[in-house]
């Protein structure tokens, strides 16, 4: 059965080819539904009758958010650890061994409750497409139990492993880099798409972090790293030298790396959650963008350096804190995404895609950077069915 959603005041396609600007944006538009797909997009005059139909009132349309970078498969709580920063404390990874300890005694049942908890409360924000990884177990039991959770609740899983060194291999990090290589990743890979590692200072170095993603991509995981978030390092680069789809936080980057990421297929996300949650510098969003490297937003959702899962407000952010219009930042938060995890079916407006949107209480899409905080998601569509 075919719905139609009328009187959209502005409607972002992402589909140049559809509208005006790089968005694609059509003033006075309609969307039909059929399915799971978009069957008909267009100006309002000229939609098709159909079965069933939504009035929007001259409120805006975009893609559902395309959030790729989350790590939702954890237990325990990091308040204490927050406040401290807040009181002058710099971040450490190191807290991630706080995380760690608490999601190895959760069982299968609570750790199962938080996934679908956070998912559910990203797509009540217009979240329709989110990845999520392991990284809180660091055993072999641990990390495909992560996965196995994950794989219940998106598509989109990635192993991550090689998160920190598993605090039992404290002394011995050449044999946690076996372990991640070896057992670890036969027993992971069946359950992911994606092998990720944190490529810095007190977690993986270069050497380590380009073994564990080679192993991975022989055993069918495309790469995705997360590089360059506390200091420079060699993880934007080794994740263009590997062709990973995206190199996430990218807030330490040299003219090289800037360069790299502008001439390879290496998406840069950036994840503004974590600066704001860490107070630490915003990544340059602008200075990527005027290189002509392609940027996505993600809220890189978790309990230790970015406990939000709102696209909306890292959305604000960008705009206020990176440089980004607020074209950018929302074609970065759906296009963007989309391009980060390699998908064609989402991220867009148009015949064919998958039926993600988002109704927005609001004229345009410029008000979710204008009206930061507001919620201003009035109805979501999540592969053609209303989920909100
Ligand atoms: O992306 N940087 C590494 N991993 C997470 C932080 C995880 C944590 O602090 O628990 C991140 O920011
Ligand atoms: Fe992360």
């Amino acid at each position: 059965m075919a719905t139609a959603i009328t009187n959209i005041s502005s409607l972002v396609t992402n589909d140049p080819s559809l509208g005006h600007g790089p968005l694609g944006i059509i003033e006075s538009a309609a969307v039909v539904i059929d399915g799971d797909r978009i069957a008909w997009v267009g100006t309002n005059s000229k939609a098709p009758a159909t079965d069933s139909h939504l009035d929007a009132e001259g409120r805006a349309v975009l893609p559902g958010f395309v959030d790729s970078h989350s790590h939702l498969v954890f237990a325990g709580d990091r308040t204490a650890e927050f406040n401290a920063r807040m009181e002058g404390r710099p971040y450490s990874a190191g807290g991630i061994r706080t995380t760690v300890a608490a999601t190895r005694a959760a069982s299968d049942a609570e750790l199962d409750a938080t996934v679908a908890r956070f998912v559910g409360e990203a797509l009540r924000q217009g979240t329709t497409t989110i990845e999520t990884k392991s990284g809180y177990g660091l055993t072999v039991e641990d990390e495909a139990r992560a996965l196995r959770v994950a794989a219940r609740h998106t598509d989109e899983v990635t192993f991550l492993g090689a998160h920190i060194v598993a605090p039992e291999y404290a002394e011995d990090p050449a044999g946690y880099v076996e372990l991640v290589t070896g057992p670890m990743l036969e027993a992971c890979a069946p359950h992911a798409r994606w092998i990720d590692v944190f490529c810095e200072r007190g977690a993986f170095d270069g050497d380590q972090a380009r073994a564990i993603l080679t192993a991975g991509a022989a055993r069918g995981l495309t790469p995705r790293v997360h590089a360059n978030q506390l200091g420079h390092g060699p993880g934007v680069q080794l994740a263009v030298e590997l062709g990973a789809a995206s190199a996430d936080h990218c807030t330490h980057l040299t003219d090289a790396d800037v360069d790299a990421l502008a001439s390879g297929d290496t998406v840069a996300t950036l994840l503004p959650g974590a600066e704001f949650s860490t107070r630490s510098r915003y990544p340059d969003a602008r200075r990527l963008l005027d290189a002509g490297a392609t940027v996505a937003l993600s809220t890189d959702c978790n309990p230790g350096s970015s406990f939000t899962s709102s696209m909306p407000f890292c959305i604000a952010l960008a705009v206020r804190e990176m440089g980004m219009t607020p074209d950018e930042a929302v074609r970065a938060a759906t296009a963007g995404g989309a391009r980060a995890l390699r998908r064609t079916d989402v991220g867009r407006v148009a015949v064919g895609a998958r039926a993600d949107l988002v109704l927005l209480e609001a004229p345009s899409h410029v008000h979710l950077a204008y009206r930061p905080g507001v919620p201003l998601t009035a109805a979501v569509w999540r592969g053609g069915a209303r989920v909100r």
